[in-house]
């Protein structure tokens, strides 16, 4: 129901502690169908409690089907699993993403606590190329991910958090692009979008 969208956004609200979010994301298909979620998530826009909404875990399937019910230009984002190990929605998500207009947004960018070790073959790709910059290992990574998606690190401190926000200004060259691409090779398209 239209209803229960509304009410659970407003009781994020009220424990946010603020009278709007930026954008609202459907965290997951679940039992209730996309056309009553978002017919919540338009009034929500049309209040001015949200200013967009988005989705989560979609794929093409799902986006497709989004697509039919909301119309063009209303989905805002898609969140999804990607990380230098994970890297299935290179096939399909990121392209149609591209061809809607629709934001891809990288969730667990360092693989949920399994970023790769310096002593590892790959690892010691990533450390070879930060070391060049004066950067990390995990600013090598988000500077080649965000290159098609918005990551999102999670950080639990300040140092973290001002690193990870220092990838924006690492450049890499093509040929450092090339060798992260080996070292993390995307494999073939798993029959289903992995999510955690
Ligand atoms: N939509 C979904 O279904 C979904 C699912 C899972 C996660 N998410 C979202 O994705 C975001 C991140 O996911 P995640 O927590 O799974 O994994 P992650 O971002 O891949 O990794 C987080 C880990 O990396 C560490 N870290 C961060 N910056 C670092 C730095 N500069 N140097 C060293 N370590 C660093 C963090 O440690 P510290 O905490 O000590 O900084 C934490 O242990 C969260 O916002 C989460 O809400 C969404």
């Amino acid at each position: 129901m239209a209803d229960r969208v509304i009410a659970a956004c407003e009781r994020s609200l009220s424990r946010l502690g603020t009278d709007r979010l930026d954008c609202y994301l459907l965290h997951w298909r679940g039992r209730i169908p996309l056309s009553e979620t978002f017919a919540g998530f338009e009034q929500l826009t049309r209040s001015g409690k949200i200013l967009a909404w988005g989705v989560s875990n979609f794929d093409v399937p799902d986006l497709d089907e989004a697509l039919h019910i909301a119309g063009p230009g209303k989905i805002a984002c898609n969140q999804v699993l990607y990380n230098l190990e994970e890297r299935a929605i290179e096939h399909e998500v990121i392209p149609w993403c591209d061809r809607h207009g629709t934001a891809v947004v990288a969730y667990s960018p360092f693989g949920h606590g399994n970023f790769p070790g310096e002593h590892s073959p790959a690892g010691r790709v990533l450390a070879e190329i930060a070391a060049a910059h004066d950067a990390t290992s995990r600013q090598v990574a988000l500077a080649f991910l965000a290159r098609l998606t918005f990551v999102i690190p999670k950080a639990s401190s300040s140092k973290h958090a001002g690193e990870n926000a220092a990838a924006g200004d690492l450049k890499l060259s093509d040929i450092e692009l090339a060798r992260i691409d080996a070292a993390f090779p995307r494999g073939p398209k798993p029959a289903g979008l992995p999510m955690l």
